[in-house]
């Protein structure tokens, strides 16, 4: 016997960055964050999950490549995994209650790849973890709240379980801090975002190490999480339902900003952005002074990729004044006008 599903699941971007932990086995945050969830066709992870009797172990493949699935997060997966399915009341099929006793006959083979390169930087775990957890529970038939199963796997990977403009409430357990949509992918659908790829070597600090020398040295994290953060999130909700573009881009360009700004008060320091990660940022400013009006917004993750959001109207305009200020040298203009999108399975 052989059970297998594939599923795919979308990448998401931050406008309002999560950055920091109160819990770092479950995954809880230290504030709450909200993105945008980007249309599937560009950029999202696929994986197939399979699970049979004559598989003699449990194994993992990422982009072609075995892993060790040993891996703790991935366990927290499969672990909370076989918590929902214990707590449920009906359907102890054969295949599930294998799968809780710890699978001592079934094993299970996990396959993911990304159609985007992952050393691009991208959010390439949230998008992993996002599509495993659904994966899994289509194999299992779990049913109702799964994004705070994806979350244990990688926190930003709440979000990628829904469509749209999505913000991750704090919470305060495993049960509390969940992914929920605050607009459906239809209702600002001129919005784009571009990837600028920035030619650069692997990150210095990845963000799961990142994060937590940054609670634990920065003071001014504290207040970031307490003061600043809860008004932004009201603040581009409001901005977001308005469609008033002009104030969504100036929180999500301050938010960048002070996301890189808690890193450089973390001691000893990080830095993410390079030079064309600045001059990206100085880029974007002239580009808004120009007409007095603001046209696009930049945010950077763990990384000197740049992330543009724009109306779509402003697309060519940008890219066209863009390549005219950058050798195609110092960037990789990898994706053009990717809409906000992703209607769940
Ligand atoms: C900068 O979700 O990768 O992209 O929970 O430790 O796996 P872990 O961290 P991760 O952090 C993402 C941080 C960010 C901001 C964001 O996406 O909100």
């Amino acid at each position: 016997t052989l059970c297998c599903v594939t599923s795919t699941a979308p990448v998401n971007i931050a406008m309002i960055k999560y950055w920091g932990k109160k819990d770092t086995d479950l995954i809880i945050p230290l504030n709450g964050s909200l993105s945008a969830t980007l249309d599937q066709g560009q950029l999202c992870a696929k994986t197939s999950v399979a699970i049979s009797r004559s598989f003699k172990n449990d194994r993992l493949w990422l982009n072609g490549t075995e892993q060790s699935i040993d891996n703790p997060r991935i366990q927290s997966v499969l672990n909370e995994m076989r918590r929902r399915i214990r707590k449920r009341k009906f359907d102890e099929s054969d295949l599930s209650e294998s799968f809780t006793q710890g699978m001592s006959k079934w094993h299970l083979h996990i396959v993911s790849v990304n159609n985007f390169p992952t050393a691009a930087g991208l959010a390439s775990s949230a998008a992993g973890y996002a599509c495993l957890v659904h994966a899994l529970s289509k194999l299992f038939n779990i049913e109702g709240e799964v994004s705070s199963i994806a979350r244990v796997g990688s926190g930003s990977a709440c979000r990628s379980m829904y469509g749209g403009w999505v913000e991750w409430l704090p919470g305060e357990d495993t049960g509390s801090s969940i992914a929920v949509q605050v607009a459906p992918e239809d209702h600002w659908p001129e919005i784009r975002v571009l990837i600028l790829v920035v030619n650069d070597q692997k990150k210095p600090v990845g963000s799961t190490d990142g994060m937590q020398a940054t609670v634990r040295t920065s003071d001014l994290m504290q207040y970031r999480a307490k003061k600043v953060v809860p008004k932004r999130i009201n603040m581009i909700k409001k901005a977001i339902f308005d469609k008033d573009f002009e104030t969504f881009a100036e929180v999500t360009m301050k938010e960048s900003n002070q996301l890189h700004a808690v890193c450089m008060d973390t001691h000893p320091p990080i830095f993410y952005m390079n030079d064309t990660s600045k001059q990206i940022i100085r880029f974007v400013h002239d580009f808004n002074n120009e007409e007095n009006t603001i046209r696009a917004a930049y945010t950077f993750d763990a990384g000197p990729n740049a992330c543009i959001f724009l109306l779509e109207e402003n697309v060519k305009k940008f890219i066209s004044s863009f390549s005219r200020k950058f050798p195609p040298s110092s960037y990789e203009n990898y994706i053009r006008g990717i809409p906000v999108n992703f209607e769940q399975p």
